[in-house]
């Protein structure tokens, strides 16, 4: 068998929320509970601009209710293959700067996959071992790109795909390209952990906000299984919670089902 589900909770929910800043609060509370049971939890860390309500209410709650967070361990998603050390907008930079900082956590215990270029043929098989000695990833939060991508699986990636090298979509570098001076600036290659890494983590939080979001959150949550829509996979994963806005919910057919259900969430049942 090429992937195994992780053994636990049974939940998948889509949950429309009010705006970013009320997904970042249900995140972050998921998060501090896990923390509070598991000091040593092993967090998924996503880039990019969708998940920083999550990080920063996170930031928020430690500094109301401190919390010993120096176990936790955390693994990005993705990053750049080939900039300059120390590139502010390398995601080991951005992770750093964003999560690790305003969390207080252990910088040792924050792994970013490596994206130099000599070590970059072996670099994906030490990532894949780093997440096992960890233990495997507790929570992993994701994003999604327009082109449907999680991590920076592209469309056609394999859905038992590990860590490795991607070329970037050309939509994905012109979207990134607001980081960069130009979108000939974002570098054309990354190193991502695969689908199947993410299918291994034990609970999958997507988010997602703004109308751009709408198509490839319905071919996540409602389209076929495809790999030509690797947000898809989301469907094989026994515990995944999507959170999105009205806009980036606008294209699913089954919201009134959603809302039901929400409102009808077992008080017992977490998110
Ligand atoms: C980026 C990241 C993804 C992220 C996605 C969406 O390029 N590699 O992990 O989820 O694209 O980004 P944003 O949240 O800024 O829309």
């Amino acid at each position: 068998m090429l992937w195994e589900p992780p053994v636990g909770v049974v939940v998948a929910e889509v949950v429309i929320v009010g705006g970013e800043s009320e997904a970042g609060e249900l995140v972050a509370m998921s998060i501090r509970a896990l923390i509070e049971a598991k000091p040593n939890a092993v967090l998924g860390l996503a880039t990019g601009s969708t998940p920083l309500p999550v990080y920063s209410a996170l930031a928020r709650s430690l500094a109301e209710e401190p919390l010993d967070v120096s176990q936790v361990h955390g693994f990005a998603l993705d990053e750049y293959v080939g900039l300059p050390e120390g590139h502010p907008e390398s995601y080991r930079a951005v992770i750093t700067r964003e999560v690790v900082g305003p969390l207080g956590l252990t910088p040792e215990n924050i792994h970013v996959p490596n994206g130099a270029t000599d070590t970059i043929q072996t670099a994906g098989a030490d990532y894949e071992q780093a997440i096992a000695e960890a233990g495997g990833i507790d929570i992993q939060i994701l994003g999604i790109g327009r082109t449907g991508h999680l991590g920076f699986n592209e469309p056609g990636s394999s859905f038992a795909s590990t860590t490795r090298i991607k070329t970037l979509a050309e939509k994905t570098r012109v979207d990134n390209a607001r980081f960069f001076d130009s979108p000939e600036s974002v570098p054309m290659h990354c190193i991502t952990q695969g689908l199947g890494t993410i299918l291994r983590a034990r609970h999958l939080v997507l988010l997602a906000f703004g109308e751009a979001k709408a198509g490839a959150i319905a071919a996540a949550v409602e389209g076929s299984i495809s790999a030509s829509q690797p947000g898809s996979a989301i469907q094989l994963h026994p515990h995944v919670t999507v959170l999105v806005d009205e806009a980036a919910a606008s294209a699913l057919t089954n919201l009134a089902y959603y809302r039901y259900a929400w409102a009808n969430k077992p008080a017992w049942q977490a998110i």
